[in-house]
């Protein structure tokens, strides 16, 4: 269960890194991809669907950690449009703003690795980390229909 996990989000990761020098649109959202499976993963185990495990739990920071270093740079100019996008032009017009949100991204799942221990305080720290994900796509993402 737990090297499984692993392997995947290594494999995510791997992708990730390739594309994204020449498609940063696919690297985004591949990074994003991860996330979300990862937000699913973390929403099982606060729902008891799926049993509590420290090391996923520690995993679902680390890959939000990597993924808010990544995401800075894969916003250049050239990249308002194409490959499916759903990045709002917004993004351009408050770059500070949008990769602030990505550094409390960062910063809170760091200091969600040293405070979970538990279920109880997975969910603390997961539905905190959370609302910076959701506050961002309010701001910056397009609602495809
Ligand atoms: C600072 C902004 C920001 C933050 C924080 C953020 N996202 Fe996103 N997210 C985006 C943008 C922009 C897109 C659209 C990317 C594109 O289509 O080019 C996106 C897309 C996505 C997608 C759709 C990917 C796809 O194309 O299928 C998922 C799932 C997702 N985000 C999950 C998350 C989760 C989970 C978190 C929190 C751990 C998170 N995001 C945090 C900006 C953000």
């Amino acid at each position: 269960m737990i090297p499984t996990t692993a392997v995947i989000v290594a494999m995510a990761f791997g992708v990730a890194a390739v594309t994204a020098q020449s498609d940063p649109i696919a690297a985004r959202q591949a990074l994003m991809k991860t996330n979300g499976k990862q937000a699913k993963l973390g929403s099982d185990m606060i729902r008891g669907k799926v049993p509590f495990a420290l090391d996923n739990a520690k995993a679902i920071f680390l890959s939000f950690i990597d993924a808010a270093n990544k995401m800075p740079n894969l916003f250049p100019e050239n990249s308002k449009t194409g490959g499916d996008t759903s990045a709002a032009p917004e993004i351009w017009a408050n770059m500070d703003d949008f990769k602030a949100r990505f550094a409390k991204l960062a910063a809170d799942s760091k200091a969600a690795l040293e405070t979970v221990k538990d279920r109880e305080s997975f969910t603390a720290a997961y539905r905190n980390v959370n609302r910076t994900c959701d506050g961002c796509h309010e701001h910056y993402r397009v609602k495809k229909s």
